[in-house]
This record gives structure tokens, sequence and C-alpha cells, in this order.
């Protein structure tokens, strides 16, 4: 019999919520084209983790109803409910944009800066158009490639977590969490809208 006790701690969690928008799903059409138009506006967007692909200035949707109206609920939501956050903790929009991208394009690994919360919502995700993966934030883990399968799915010390994507799924992540997307090895356009969001204490 063993002369002592040992148990495990999982320091340092990084916390990440889904959601998954009915409403999106049943005005899919409706608002892929509201998409569309935007990118119609300013077709030009802007060069940061985007390779070859499009990326909207930051702003981009801050004034837009249509595309507010179906995310705010969903930040809000998961603000004041599944973060255990302060009861006066509040929140507002860093930046908003829309990414497209065509076959072959990707974007390069990154953080985002200057906020506190960051987020993916997936638009249109056609099969093979690009996983998000997100890197462990202890880079370069060391312990991934010998641990069972079976113990990795619950501890989940990956390096590199591969997210595949949903139509209509909202992701919330901490700003400073490493993520990229790889190549979209489809034949259609990818699509997506991101933000960063500045928490404050009212
Ligand atoms: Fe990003």
């Amino acid at each position: 019999m063993k002369s002592f006790e040992s148990g495990s701690l999982f320091l340092f969690p990084t916390h990440v919520t889904v959601t998954n928008s009915h409403e999106f799903l049943k005005q899919k059409n409706f608002y892929v084209k509201e998409i569309y138009n935007q990118i119609a506006i300013d077709s030009d967007g802007i060069q940061a983790s985007n390779d070859k692909g499009y990326h909207g200035k930051y702003d981009q949707l801050i004034h837009n109803s249509i595309i507010r109206n179906l995310i705010d609920p969903i930040i809000d939501y998961n603000i004041k409910n599944n973060y255990g956050f302060k009861d006066n903790v509040s929140w507002s929009y860093n930046s908003i944009w829309i990414n497209l991208n065509k076959p072959g394009c990707s974007n390069a690994p990154h953080v985002h800066f200057n906020s506190q919360l960051s987020g993916i919502f997936y638009v249109k995700v056609p099969l093979n158009s690009g996983t998000t993966r997100f890197f462990n934030p202890s880079l370069m883990y060391p312990l991934e490639g010998f641990k069972l399968q079976s113990f990795l799915e619950r501890s989940l010390e990956y390096s590199c977590y591969i997210w595949n994507p949903v139509e209509g799924q909202l992701l919330m992540f901490p700003s400073t969490l490493l993520h990229d997307v790889n190549a979209n090895q489809s034949n259609d356009e990818r699509i997506t809208i991101s933000f960063n969001l500045n928490l404050f204490c009212k």
C-alpha cells in the first residue's frame, strides 16, 4: 500500500464560450446578404492577420444594427452569465469587422490587442474552408505527445486545439489567446465576423 496521497491541479485554464444562434440559422440568407453589402461598401479592407483574404476595417460593423442585433444579445448573455464576472462588469465594442477568405486564403497566428475578450461568429464556413486553431499559452508545451488521448480529452493539455467551425456559432475567448485560420481548401468563400470587447466596471 502506498504511503502518500497525490492529486492533480490544472493551472491557468483558458475560458472559451461557445454559443449557437438559432436566429442566424432561421435567416441565414438575410444575414449573409447583409455581410456582402457591407463588403461592397468597403471592398479594399485592411491588411492585418489576413494572408490574401479580406479583412474589413476594425469599426466596419460598429453601427450596423442588423449584425449588432444578432450578436450583441449573445455577447451580453455570456458576459452576464458564463464568465463569473462581478455584477457591475459591462462591455463595449473595441472593434467588429468581417473576414472573407477565398480559396487558398488563411490568417496567420495572432492575438488581439487593446481588449480583454475577443470573439468569432461563423457566418459561412463550407467544409474544408479552414479550421480555427488555438495555441497553448504555454508555448512549446512539451507533454502532449506523451499523453493518452483519453487523458488529453479530459485535461485539454493540447499544444494546439483545432476547432471545427459551425455556421451560426459564436466563440468568445481571452484576447491574449493565440490563434490562426488555416488555408481555405474548399471551392467557396469562408466568412466570419470578428470582434474585440473592452470590459469595464460600472
Ligand atoms: Fe483573430
